[in-house]
């Protein structure tokens, strides 16, 4: 990193199986935008286990996540990869972070809401502490720009309250960051049940395509997926949700806008539309998966860019977290 370029931050939690939506929502941006901005990219363990996680899954998973960045195209010459557990400055940022966070404001999170939901057994401090670990992750490189899905909104609100509070008591310390999400793309809907998000962890599992899902079960999945009542291909997500997901997800995976999308498929029926849309999202697919599983045999190579990205991310962590403790007057023994 020169410091000439802004700096861009985005992270993934290696939970479950990551779908099109994560990658609509956010990595399918990471190629190009790298070009343009000092990119880092981490995988979310410590995120992860604010949910019960089985230990060897984990690990698989992080690994795993990681090669599928590079697959996406992530090009660890450019970018930093890493591995947000390597680098210990999160936890110590996210202490100090504590301080300037509210409890009724972590109470008020829609995620932390959802999740206490789902998992009432185990509403543990670092569920609620999330946001703040989230914030944390941003402000510590000084991002200017995270590109995440419309679901990480008010998690990255928190992220820039929280930057301007501490601005505010102590010195500008912490760049404000901007959150990029796109225009079409930034929710993407279970294929069948169009009210809800495309979720990792959804319960019915035709739901959600996933990024390792093979040919045919990406084809069954949208050839089931739920439409909706008249005949016409056109987006209208208020009157039509199933079908406005499905030209959203078949315009993310081809370039196209909507209105290209509405006329290549007007007169069409839904059945068509459907097949069409499975098979571009399989043919879109098949080469990441490959790169992936070509990525994941080389385990060598892949610990080599983690721990080039664990070095180069912690250097940079390290000056935040200095002028941090600086600031806030925590003693420093000289020499
Ligand atoms: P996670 O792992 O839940 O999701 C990863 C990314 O995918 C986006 N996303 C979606 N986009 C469109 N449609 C969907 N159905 C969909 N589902 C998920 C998410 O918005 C996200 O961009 N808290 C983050 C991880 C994180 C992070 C960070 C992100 C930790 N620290 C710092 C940015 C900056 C999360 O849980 O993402």
């Amino acid at each position: 990193m020169e410091g000439a370029k802004k700096i861009l931050y985005s992270a993934v939690q290696p939970t479950n199986n990551l779908t099109i939506g994560n990658y609509i929502g956010t990595l399918r941006g990471w190629r190009e935008l790298q070009e343009n901005y000092d990119a880092l990219f981490a995988v979310a363990n410590m995120h992860a286990i604010t949910v019960r996680q089985d230990p060897a899954e984990l690990r698989a998973r992080t690994l795993s996540l990681a090669a599928l960045f590079l697959a996406c195209g992530v090009d660890p010459d450019k970018s930093i990869v890493y591995v947000q557990s390597h680098v210990k400055e999160h936890a110590e940022l996210c202490w100090v972070l504590n301080t300037f966070a509210y409890v009724g404001e972590m109470e008020r999170m829609t995620q932390f809401k959802d999740k206490s939901a789902k998992h009432t057994e185990n509403i543990n401090m670092g569920l609620m502490d999330y946001p703040v670990l989230m914030a944390a992750d941003i402000l510590l490189y000084q991002t200017d720009l995270v590109p995440v899905g419309l679901d990480q909104r008010q998690h990255l609100e928190i992220a820039r309250d929280i930057a301007q509070r501490f601005n505010n008591i102590y010195s500008p310390t912490f760049k404000v960051p901007e959150g990029l999400f796109l225009k079409v793309g930034a929710k993407i809907n279970d294929l069948t049940d169009p009210s809800k998000k495309m979720s990792k962890s959804a319960e019915n599992p035709n739901g959600s395509v996933f990024l390792s899902d093979d040919r045919d079960t990406v084809i069954r999945k949208f050839k089931r997926a739920v439409t909706d009542s008249g005949s016409e291909i056109k987006y209208d997500p208020s009157e039509k949700p199933g079908v406005s997901n499905l030209l959203e997800i078949y315009c993310a995976f081809t370039g196209k806008n909507i209105s290209e999308a509405e006329a290549e498929f007007s007169g069409l029926g839904y059945g068509e539309f459907k097949l069409a849309v499975g098979e571009i999202v399989a043919d879109k697919l098949a080469p990441i998966q490959g790169e992936w599983k070509r990525l994941l045999d080389d385990r060598a190579y892949l610990d080599g860019v983690l721990a080039a990205g664990r070095d180069k991310a912690a250097g940079l962590a390290r000056r935040t977290l200095s002028k941090v403790y600086r600031k806030i007057g925590f003693y420093d023994i000289k020499g």
